[in-house]
């Protein structure tokens, strides 16, 4: 058991925030499977302060049994803190905030946001402090190891100093975006240095990465990120061996399939069957990506998804051995 300011949470795995993914539909779907909580896409301070319909539909999503954070980025304190107050109008139910202080995308970091943040430090706890003076809700910030050099002790200083409730480290640079081994070593040990929650985030993709980077870092939770995607199981299998001890087998096919159809329904409940199924296209395949033979099926995912009717036929299809 720990805590996330006020809330007390049970669990050691949570939904990681993720742009154009973990919408209303994704996280409805894949919270059931144990999350102890989730996070929106990124949404930006500037686009709430001027009332873009985009960026207001990302906080408008309905009360959830799991605990649910707005993930805001921006770079200056005062336009964080207008757009928390505001969202807050909006949709009161949010649990709490999180700050973006690690996205490496450059049309983000030239106007200061994301990992930019990072090159200063005292301004990360300026934006603590301000959100924190215009709401109770907890406050969480999400970092990187670093922008380009290596400072997120520093950084995590000023945002401790600052009232932080939780923070989370994807263990990669910014130069190092999503890709190569994340740098658990840097991290050994890391919530021991800290005095508030830590939660780890990078390449979480089986149960083992999990169990390994909580050893390694002492760390509350891991966020499942890339690792869920057509994994959701993974979420389930964590959650069980902190629970029970017990491992979990990986699902099967014809369970992968189940869940496949299942996320579409939340997708498509979501956005329409058209727009869910362009995002389909992307993550339909990575149900299969374990299994031997399905090269063929991916492919057809990834590039013949339409309809919700046109995912069942290509798996029908697939089972029955007819391609
Ligand atoms: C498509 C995509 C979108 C992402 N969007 C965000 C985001 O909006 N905010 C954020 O803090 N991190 C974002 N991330 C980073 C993830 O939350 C996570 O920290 C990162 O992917 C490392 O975990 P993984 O290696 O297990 O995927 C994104 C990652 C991906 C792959």
């Amino acid at each position: 058991m720990w805590n996330l300011g006020k809330f007390e949470i049970k669990g050691k795995v949570v939904l990681a925030p993720m742009a154009g993914i973990t919408s209303e539909g994704y996280r409805k779907y894949l919270n059931t499977f144990g999350v102890d909580f989730a996070v929106t896409e990124m949404v930006s301070d500037m686009g709430l302060i001027y009332d873009n319909d985009e960026t207001l539909s990302y906080i408008k999503y309905q009360k959830s049994d799991v605990l649910t954070g707005v993930q805001l980025f921006g770079s200056k304190p005062e336009n964080l803190a207008k757009a928390a107050s505001k969202a807050l109008t909006i949709n009161p139910d949010i649990d709490f905030f999180d700050i973006n202080m690690g996205c490496p995308v450059p049309k983000v970091t030239k106007t200061g946001a994301g990992s930019a943040l990072m090159l200063n430090p005292i301004n990360c706890g300026e934006i603590i402090r301000a959100i924190k003076n215009v709401t109770d809700k907890p406050v969480t910030a999400k970092i990187r190891l670093g922008y380009n050099e290596v400072n997120f002790m520093e950084v995590i200083n000023e945002l401790e100093k600052a009232g932080v409730d939780a923070i989370a480290i994807h263990a990669r640079t910014r130069k190092e975006l999503y890709a190569g081994e994340p740098h658990y070593d840097l991290i050994k040990d890391l919530r021991n240095k800290m005095s508030v929650p830590l939660i780890v985030s990078g390449n979480i993709y089986t149960l083992d990465d999990a169990i390994n980077a909580l050893n390694i870092t002492g760390a509350e939770a891991v966020m499942v990120a890339r690792g869920g995607m057509g994994n959701p199981f993974l979420i389930k299998q964590i959650k069980t061996f902190y629970e029970t001890g017990q491992r979990l087998p990986n699902p099967s096919f014809l369970e992968q399939v189940t869940f496949c159809l299942a996320l579409a329904k939340s997708l498509i409940e979501e956005k329409g069957e058209f727009g869910a199924m362009r995002i389909y296209r992307g993550i339909a395949p990575k149900f299969f990506s374990g299994f031997a033979n399905a090269k063929i099926l991916r492919t057809i995912l990834a590039t013949s998804l339409t309809t919700y009717q046109s995912l069942v036929n290509i798996l029908e299809e697939f089972k029955n051995n007819l391609i």
